[in-house]
């Protein structure tokens, strides 16, 4: 894990797959304590509330290019990560995922480790897409 801060490019390409596969497209079901007015709706006490992650991880205004997989729009120009608000796929505020830093590290030691003793090739020499 120490090595982790040096490789940017693997924290990159992790974020990459976390912001394209969304594998938790929506979060869990929440509600309001109390009436809230934002944008110009009202949101009764006790209304459910979904939070669309999707539509902010895959948001066209946001990323451009949402069904590319493209790891480099997490580097500056100086290959360091970029951190960008609208990348939620553990939701946000209070009751976001517990469960984030252990994913990330797991994330990251499986799939370094993947790469250190495999050998990833195409299907029948068809090419990666
Ligand atoms: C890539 C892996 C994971 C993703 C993308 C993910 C994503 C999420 C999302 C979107 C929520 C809903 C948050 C909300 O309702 O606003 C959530 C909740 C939660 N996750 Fe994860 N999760 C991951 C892995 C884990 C792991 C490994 C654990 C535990 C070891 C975990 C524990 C939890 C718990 C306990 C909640 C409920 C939090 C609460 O209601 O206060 N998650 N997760």
């Amino acid at each position: 894990m120490k090595d982790k801060t040096n490789l940017p490019y693997v924290e990159a390409t992790i974020m990459e797959v976390l912001r394209r596969a969304d594998i938790a497209p929506i979060a869990l079901p929440h509600t309001y304590t109390h009436d809230v007015q934002f944008r110009g709706h009202t949101f009764p006490k006790g209304v459910l509330v979904i939070l669309m992650l999707d539509s902010v991880l895959q948001d066209p205004d946001m990323w451009g290019d949402p069904g590319n997989f493209r790891p480099d729009r997490f580097l500056d120009d100086t290959g360091k990560i970029v951190k960008k608000e609208e990348f939620i796929p553990f939701s946000l505020g209070r009751r976001a995922c517990l469960g984030e830093s252990m994913a990330r590290m797991e994330l990251f030691l499986f799939l370094i480790t993947m790469i250190q003793r495999f050998k990833f090739i195409p299907v029948d020499g068809q090419k990666p897409s």
